[in-house]
């Protein structure tokens, strides 16, 4: 890996994949991106990793996609180097994703950060999809995202004007989990994800899509999707010891079977 650092036990059951590529503030370009799509399936399939963190730098989350790889491409190789495919991935990883989020935020690195399942930001964090000020415009979720997030008169101003969003301002507007002072993002992102890191991996993974699947489809079709991954979960062990160890006041040990 060149761009990321990956740790598969940054703290018990929790893992941290870091974008490592300081000089450029963590620009997202392709080999990144495959390389964050590449640790996300191997950790996924790590059974002694429940929950994932991904963060940047102090300074920079990521700054988007990389504009000089991008500058000088047509939109015929746009379409032919298909770089979303590897978003895809990242969208359909099935353990807990938290973004750990500090300083700039912008386009991409936005979009990254959204489409992990939950964020921690440190106060100095920015979000903003700039795109329209360098003629282009969001392409990896952020007019959707954003949208269901802020409400449209929100989010139609931040991507016609690139104008950024603070971190509390996100907080208001529920795009953010929890603000917190510079030094203790990644900690409290940890704290996040130990308490989730606790539950049965099973019913974190069959909740996680449930909840995805509020902005994926009408109400109807949401409540039946949920329905039948509560009684999934009957279908675990974890089920089983969760409810006996309430019966038994004990703490549960789930297995994630
Ligand atoms: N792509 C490539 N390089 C980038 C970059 C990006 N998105 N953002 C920053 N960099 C590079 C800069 O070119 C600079 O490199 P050099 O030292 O080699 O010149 C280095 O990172 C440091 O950046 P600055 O000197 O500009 O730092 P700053 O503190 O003055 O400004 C900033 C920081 C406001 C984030 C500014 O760098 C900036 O505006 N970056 C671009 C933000 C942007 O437009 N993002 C959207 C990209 S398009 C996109 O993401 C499409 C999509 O939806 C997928």
């Amino acid at each position: 890996m060149e761009f990321i650092t990956v740790t598969p036990a940054a703290r018990p059951q929790v893992a941290l994949i870091q974008l490592n590529r300081p000089k450029e503030l963590n620009a997202l370009n392709l080999q990144l991106m495959q390389e964050v799509a590449a640790a996300l399936k191997e950790l996924c399939a790590d059974d002694t990793v429940r929950v994932i963190v991904l963060t940047g730098s102090e300074r920079a989350f990521a700054a988007g996609a990389d504009i000089k790889q991008m500058a000088g491409r047509t939109a015929i190789d746009m379409l032919t180097i298909d770089q979303f495919s590897t978003w895809d991935q990242i969208r359909k990883t099935h353990k807990p994703l938290i973004a750990a989020v500090s300083g700039f935020a912008l386009g991409g690195g936005c979009e990254l950060a959204m489409t992990c399942d939950m964020i921690v930001a440190s106060e100095t964090a920015q979000f903003g999809q700039p795109e329209i000020r360098i003629g282009t415009m969001p392409g990896a979720g952020g007019t959707q995202r954003l949208t269901r997030a802020l409400g449209k008169a929100r989010a139609m101003e931040m991507v016609l004007t690139g104008q950024p969003i603070s971190a509390l301002e996100a907080e208001r507007h529920g795009l953010v989990n929890r603000v917190v002072p510079v030094g203790q993002y990644l900690e409290e992102a940890f704290r996040l994800a130990a308490s989730i890191a606790q539950m049965s991996p099973v019913a974190a993974r069959l909740a996680k899509e449930s909840v995805n699947r509020a902005f994926e489809t009408h109400l109807d079709e949401g409540l039946h999707f949920e329905r039948k991954n509560f009684y999934m979960t009957f279908a675990s062990e974890d089920q089983k010891e969760g409810m006996a160890a309430f019966v038994e006041k004990r703490p549960a040990d789930f297995k994630g079977r």
